[in-house]
Formats: C-alpha cells, structure tokens, sequence
C-alpha cells in the first residue's frame, strides 16, 4: 500500500512502482513511468524536468495498475494501446498484444508485393488489425479482406482502422476461410495461433496467460491451425499467389513440409533479429 501522506511527488510515486515492479519486470522505471505518465496524460520526460504534483484519486489509480502489472497484465492492456510499426493500436484483453516478429511478416509482404497494383488480400486473424492496416498503409491501393473468429477483436480492428481513417478495409467474421467465397487472392496472410499450451512453464505463462487463449493456442504441438491455413489456402489463391505465415521457433521445417504437400514453390523461411526462422512464404502456380 502507498502511504498517501508521506507521497505527494510524481518521482516517490515512480520510485514505488518500479521497487514493486522489480521482480517481474527488466525495467521496472521505465514501465511505471509509462503508466503513470499514460494517467496523467502527459509525456514521460516532464518527470524528469518538473515537479508534478499528484491528486490522491491518481495515486489509487496508479496504485491498482501497478498491483495488475505485478501480476502478470501486459502494460498495452494497461494504457489501452501498443506502439507497432511506428503507429499507435487500440489494445485491449479481447485481442493478442502486438509482437515484434510480426513486423518481419508485413517486412516480407511488402517485398513481394510492393511494385503490384491493388493487390487483392486476405488476412486470417486479423485480431487488432495490425497486419491488414499497416499493408494497407504501404502497399498501393491495396484490396483487403481482414478475418476473425472473434467479433470482440474485429471491433478492436475496425477502431483501429478508424483511427487511420481507413474506410474500405473489408473486416468480416469468419473460421478461417468458412465465410470466403468465390474469390481469389493474390496475398494469404496469416500470423495464426501456434503455441503448445502444454509445452509452456509457469515462467512462460507469466502476462501471456491473460491474453485470449484463441489468439495463442493450437493443438497437435501447436500446429493444427497453421495446417488446417496451408492445406486450405491454395483454393483461395490466384495463379503466382502467395502465402505468407508467421510460426513458432520449432515451426519451420513443419511448414516447410507442409507447403511442399499443398502444392507451393519457391519457398523462403525468414529469421528473426534472433536468428530464429519465424516467418514462411511460398507461391502457389497452377499446372
Ligand atoms: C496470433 S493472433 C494474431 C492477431 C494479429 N493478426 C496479430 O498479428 O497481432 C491469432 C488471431 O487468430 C484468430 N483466430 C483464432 N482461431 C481462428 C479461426 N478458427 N478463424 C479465424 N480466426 C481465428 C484469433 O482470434 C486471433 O485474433
């Protein structure tokens, strides 16, 4: 518990969050600056050059987010959004918080596809929207159908494609492709679930464990979902389509063996800033 009297400095509220936070956290400052700068509305360097002043219904707020954070909630549920691709998303418990490895899959979309026309494409699990609004942002008059199974994450990607102004984002409920018909694409693209629920410690679960297990988790070693998308996908692909998936660390030569069975050529595996293979890409060509 904070101690109100003996705390009326923006700096001794920071100091007791990040003691708080110390244990779970690698910079334990750092977060409970943003969140309490993220209450105040204000930019974190002002702690650092004035004196803020703090009410006592800011000291309870802030109090209570860090007691969250202490337990594990990732701090863009905290604040309501995430920093991904330079560009501010609405984030909340319904939707997966943007990852890092996820900007290699856009990466290697926007390569192949960069000097095409009104690319027509298909996102599966859009999820936040990340993905579908971000290539619509690059890419030159793109044509996109962004997917969920969930109506809660596609009313996170339809405020977030608000947020850009972005108006002709087709965002559709869909299980996979049930809802697809009679088109073809010339981009699939897909950061599916994937993680082994059971392959997960108590250390690993840490934060993730309350984001949506639908977002997360697949069956048969994590695979299920990224099978049930390649050996579906090709239906849905024009002639010299591609299909681009983000996987797990262990993932790679699964799909690699999979997209070969589907039917894909020129297929490219792309690591990570770890040097872990994450993303796949193969084209499909009609006989
Ligand atoms: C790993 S998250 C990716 C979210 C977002 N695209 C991103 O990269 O941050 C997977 C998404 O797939 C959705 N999903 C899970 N099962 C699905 C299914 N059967 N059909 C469509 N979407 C599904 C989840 O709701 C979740 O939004």
């Amino acid at each position: 518990m904070i101690e109100h009297s003996s705390l009326r400095s923006a700096e001794s509220l920071i100091r007791f969050g990040a003691e708080k936070l110390s244990s779970i956290s690698n910079v334990p400052r750092l977060e409970a600056e943003v969140l309490l700068s993220n209450l105040l509305k204000i930019n974190p360097i002002k702690f650092h050059t004035d004196d803020i002043g703090i009410s006592s219904k800011i000291m309870d707020k802030f109090e209570s987010m860090i007691e969250s954070r202490f337990k594990g909630m990732p701090i863009a549920y905290l604040i309501g959004k995430k920093e991904f691709w330079s560009l501010d998303f609405e984030i909340n418990p319904s939707v997966l918080v943007p990852r890092p490895e996820t900007e290699l899959l856009i990466e290697n979309a926007i390569e192949l596809f960069k000097d095409h026309e009104s690319p027509r494409i298909l996102e599966l699990g859009t999820g936040s929207g990340i993905i579908s609004i971000v290539l619509y942002k690059e890419l030159v008059t793109p044509e996109i159908t962004a997917t969920d199974i969930s109506d809660e994450a596609l009313y996170v990607a339809k405020n977030n494609a608000d947020r850009y102004q972005i108006k002709d984002i087709n965002f559709l409920v869909s299980d996979w492709f049930s809802e697809i018909q009679n088109k073809k694409y010339d981009l699939i693209i897909s950061n599916p679930p994937y993680v082994d629920k059971t392959k997960l410690s108590n250390e690993e679960l840490f934060g993730i464990d309350m984001e949506p297990d639908i977002a997360l988790y697949s069956e048969n070693n994590g695979t299920s979902d990224l099978e049930f998308i390649i050996q579906n996908s090709s239906i849905f692909l024009k002639h010299g389509g591609c299909l681009i998936l983000e996987h797990g660390y262990d993932q790679a030569d699964y799909c690699m063996r999979e997209m070969k069975k589907a039917g894909y050529s020129r297929i490219k595996k792309s690591k990570d800033i770890q040097n872990i293979p994450r993303i796949i890409s193969g084209t499909f060509l009609n006989e």
